[in-house]
C-alpha cells in the first residue's frame, strides 16, 4: 500500500492533533500516524482526568528553554481565550481550579472528542497502531515507512512527544529523527518530577510522609509558592515539581513551610498567652502535628514555651521557614509529567515550526526545547505549535 496526502503528522496527541486540524482546515490532506491504539493518551490520564487544558496566564515567562523568545510567536498566535473558545464550541464545560489553570468539569475524554471531530470535521485521517519503520527524504518530500506500507507527503510534522513514561508509549523518536537529518538535540532531563532524598535523610523523614503543607521552595532566584507534600520516597506536590525543573544534582533547594504566616510572631504570642504548653503543642497550632513534632525534636527543644529564650523561638521558626535539602535524584521519567531540552529551538523556525535546514519537515510539542510550568502551560504549548505548523505546512 501506497499512500500520498499533503502532510503526514507522526503522533495523535495534542500537538499532532491541533497541527492536523489547522492544516486540514486550510484544505491540505492530512494523515495522522501513531502507534499507540488511542489517540490522546497523555491527554485522558491529565489532571488527575480531568485535563488542565490550558492556563489563562501562560505567557513566555512561564516556559524553560535555550532561547526564552522562541516561543513567543506561537504563544501569541493561539491563546488560551483561542483553546477556551474551541472547548466551549463543543459545549464542554470547565472550571479554574487555582492560579488560572482551567479543567473539564468532567473527564478529559472530553477533549480527546473534541479533538478527534475536529479532525474529522477537517478531513483528517487517523491510522492508529502504525508502526513507523523509516523516514526519509524523497524528490517530492518525505517518504514515512510503516507495518502498513508507505506514506508520501510533501510535508512531515513529528509530534511524538518526549520521554517521559516510557509505559504509555514515550520513545524519543522525535530525537532520533532530528538527528537523522542533522538537527541539533539539546540535553534531555525529566522535569515536573518528584525529587527523592539520600536513605539517611529518607529515613529520619519517613515519619511525615503523606503530610502536605503550603510551601515556598525556592533554588537560587527560582521561587514557588504551591502544596509541598512528604512521600515514602522524597519530596513531592506541586512546589517540588515546578522546581524539579530547575534542579541539577548536587544542588540544594531551600523549603519554606507555610510562607505567609510570620511563625516568629506567632511563637512569641504563644508563648505569653500560654506558657505552660509546649513548643511542639504551640507549633502544632500552626502546622501539621506531626510536622510540628518533628522539626522541635530536630532542634531538640524541649520545656514550656515560657521557659525558652525568643533565640530558641526565631531559630524554631527559621527551621520551618528557611531549611535547606540537597535531594539525591529524581524519580526519572517513570513519573516525570515532562521532559526537559530536546529539538534545538535554534534549527527551527518560531512562526511556522519548520527546520531551517530541512524545508517541509516541522517539530512540535513536547519535543522540542520549550518546557512549560505546571498548570496547564505544556497543554498551551502542545496547542499553539501544533496550531502554528498546521498553519504553515
Ligand atoms: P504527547 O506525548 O501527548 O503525544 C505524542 C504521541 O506520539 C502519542 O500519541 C504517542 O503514542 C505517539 N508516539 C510516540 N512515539 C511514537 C512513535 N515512535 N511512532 C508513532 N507514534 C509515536 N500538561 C498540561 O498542560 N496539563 C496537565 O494537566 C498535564 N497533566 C499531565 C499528567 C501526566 C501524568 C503527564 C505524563 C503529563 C501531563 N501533562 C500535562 C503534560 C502533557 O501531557 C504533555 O506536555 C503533552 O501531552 C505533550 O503533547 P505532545 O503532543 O507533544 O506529546
Amino acid at each position: 500500500m501506497q499512500r500520498k496526502s499533503d502532510i503526514i503528522v507522526i503522533g495523535a496527541g495534542a500537538a499532532g492533533m491541533m497541527a492536523a486540524i489547522r492544516a486540514g482546515k486550510r484544505g491540505r490532506s492530512v494523515v495522522v500516524l501513531d502507534h499507540a491504539r488511542a489517540p490522546g493518551e497523555k491527554i485522558r490520564i491529565s489532571g488527575g482526568g480531568r485535563c488542565n487544558f490550558t492556563n489563562i496566564h501562560a505567557g513566555p515567562k512561564n516556559f524553560l528553554s535555550a532561547n526564552p523568545h522562541f516561543c513567543k510567536s506561537a504563544l501569541a498566535r493561539f491563546t488560551p481565550a483561542d483553546f477556551i473558545a474551541m472547548v466551549e464550541r463543543h459545549g464542554i464545560a470547565w472550571h479554574e481550579k487555582t492560579l488560572g489553570q482551567l479543567f473539564c468539569d468532567d473527564s478529559a475524554k472530553d477533549i480527546i472528542r473534541m479533538l478527534l471531530d475536529e479532525m474529522c470535521a477537517a478531513g483528517a485521517a487517523l491510522d492508529l497502531a502504525t508502526e513507523i519503520t523509516g523516514v526519509e527524504r524523497t524528490d517530492a518530500g518525505f517518504r514515512v515507512s510503516t507495518g502498513q506500507g508507505a506514506y508520501e507527503a510533501s510535508s512531515l510534522i513529528v509530534a511524538t512527544g518526549g520521554k517521559s513514561i516510557p509505559k504509555m508509549g514515550a520513545t524519543g523518536f522525535a530525537y532520533r529523527l532530528a538527528e537523522q537529518f542533522g538537527l541539533a538535540v539539546l540535553e534531555t532531563r525529566p522535569a515536573l518530577v518528584p525529587l527523592t532524598l539520600d536513605p539517611g535523610l529518607l529515613a529520619s523523614i519517613a515519619p511525615l510522609a503523606g503530610i502536605s503543607a503550603p510551601a515556598e521552595i525556592r533554588h537560587g532566584k527560582t521561587a514557588f509558592r504551591e502544596a509541598l507534600l512528604f512521600t515514602h520516597r522524597g519530596l513531592s506536590g506541586p512546589a517540588i515539581l515546578q522546581i524539579s525543573s530547575y534542579w541539577r544534582e548536587g544542588d540544594e533547594i531551600v523549603v519554606a513551610i507555610e510562607p505567609d504566616i510570620d511563625i516568629a510572631a506567632q511563637l512569641k504570642v504563644a508563648k505569653q498567652l500560654n506558657g505552660r504548653q509546649s513548643a511542639q503543642t504551640a507549633l502544632g497550632e500552626i502546622l501539621p502535628k506531626r510536622l510540628a513534632q518533628f522539626l522541635v525534636e530536630r532542634e531538640k527543644i524541649s520545656g514550656n514555651m515560657a521557659d525558652l529564650p525568643d533565640k530558641t523561638l526565631l531559630s524554631l521558626a527559621a527551621s520551618v521557614q528557611n531549611f535547606a535539602i540537597k535531594p539525591s535524584g529524581s524519580e526519572g521519567y517513570r513519573t516525570a509529567e515532562v521532559t526537559l531540552g530536546g529539538i534545538d529551538t535554534a534549527a527551527l523556525d518560531s512562526r511556522s515550526m519548520e527546520a531551517k535546514a530541512v524545508p517541509g519537515l516541522y517539530f512540535i510539542g513536547e519535543c522540542v526545547d520549550v518546557t512549560g510550568w505546571l498548570g496547564g502551560y505544556n497543554f498551551q504549548w502542545a496547542w499553539a505549535s501544533g496550531f502554528a505548523a498546521g498553519e504553515c505546512a
